[in-house]
């Protein structure tokens, strides 16, 4: 699919038509509040999230990841700009549009779980097919179980699981629905160190299956492994974006420079940081 996405100045009109994405972004802005103490949270963030591959997106805190994603799955929607979900433009859709074309398409896994607390682990992943009044098939149902290798867990409540178990259950009621698309929100940020693994293994092998995603993380080495393409975010845009290892190892962009060397270094310099420079 190339460079996408474009400069909307230098590609007039739909730049990411016929791209075969599922969702696109076009020209995104989003604005907190209003007058003297609004956030611009994202600046004209034009995006399409290529099939088949694991695009990691990254920038320090504030950058507008979280937003973006929002904007994205039809949770929040755009000041400026527009969403399409599988070729259907968002905005102006009744509410029950928006929630069955995310419903479809879309599956979102955020930092903390938000799983049923009162649920069995089982009873959490189907809880979305149960909604819908459905039911789920056995085979694919232990297809998936195999895949966020959780068999011996599924009579237990999330207080009872780890958090790496939880976050796998999460993400397996997300893919209970059959998403298109699978965006993860810092899915490791609230997990204990040893536990980061389990889950990043759990992407690693939707990757390989050839699942879309769209993941925010600051796991340097999994997106530089696992990555297809790396998007670096500041103040609300697109400031750089390629190959992992382009973007990883030779960034053209100062900012870009800058968050990784305080995301690599700060291990060892953190004598010589101020509180300001640490955020
Ligand atoms: N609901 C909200 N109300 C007001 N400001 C918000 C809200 N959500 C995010 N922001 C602000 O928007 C900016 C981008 O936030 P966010 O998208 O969460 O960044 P990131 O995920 O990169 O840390 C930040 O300045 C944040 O404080
Ligand atoms: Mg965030």
């Amino acid at each position: 699919m190339g460079d996408l996405p474009m400069p909307a100045d230098r590609a007039g009109g739909d730049v990411t038509a016929g791209s075969g994405a599922v969702v696109v972004a076009h020209e995104l802005t989003r604005v907190y509040g209003e007058g003297e103490t609004a956030v611009h949270a994202l600046r004209g963030v034009t995006l399409a999230v290529e099939p088949g591959k694991l695009t990691a997106v990254m920038g320090r805190s504030g950058s507008g990841k979280s937003t973006l994603m929002h904007l994205l799955a039809a949770l929040d929607e755009p000041t400026q700009g527009h969403v399409t979900i599988a070729g259907t433009r968002l905005g102006g859709l009744s509410d029950n549009a928006v929630t069955r074309l995310r419903r479809e398409h879309i599956g979102f896994i955020f930092q903390f779980f938000n799983l049923l607390p009162m649920l069995t682990a089982e009873e959490n992943i189907v809880l979305p097919l149960t909604l819908a009044g459905a039911k789920p098939q056995h085979e694919f149902f232990d297809e998936l179980l195999s895949k966020v290798g959780l068999q011996d867990r599924l009579k237990h409540r999330p207080s009872e699981l780890s958090g790496g178990q939880q976050q796998r259950v999460a993400i397996a009621r997300a893919l209970m629905m059959q998403p298109h698309v699978m965006l993860f929100d810092e899915v490791t940020s609230a997990l204990d160190p040893e536990l980061v693994g389990e889950v990043l293994v759990v992407i690693r092998n939707l990757a390989r299956e050839g699942m879309t995603m769209l993941i925010v993380t600051h796991e340097m080495q999994f997106a530089r492994e696992v990555g297809d393409r790396v998007i670096f975010m500041d103040e609300g845009k697109i400031v750089e974006q390629g190959k992992p290892s382009d973007v990883l190892d030779n960034p053209k962009e100062e900012r870009t420079r800058q968050f990784l060397r305080r995301t690599l270094q700060l291990d060892h310099a953190l004598d010589e940081l101020t509180i300001e420079e640490g955020g």
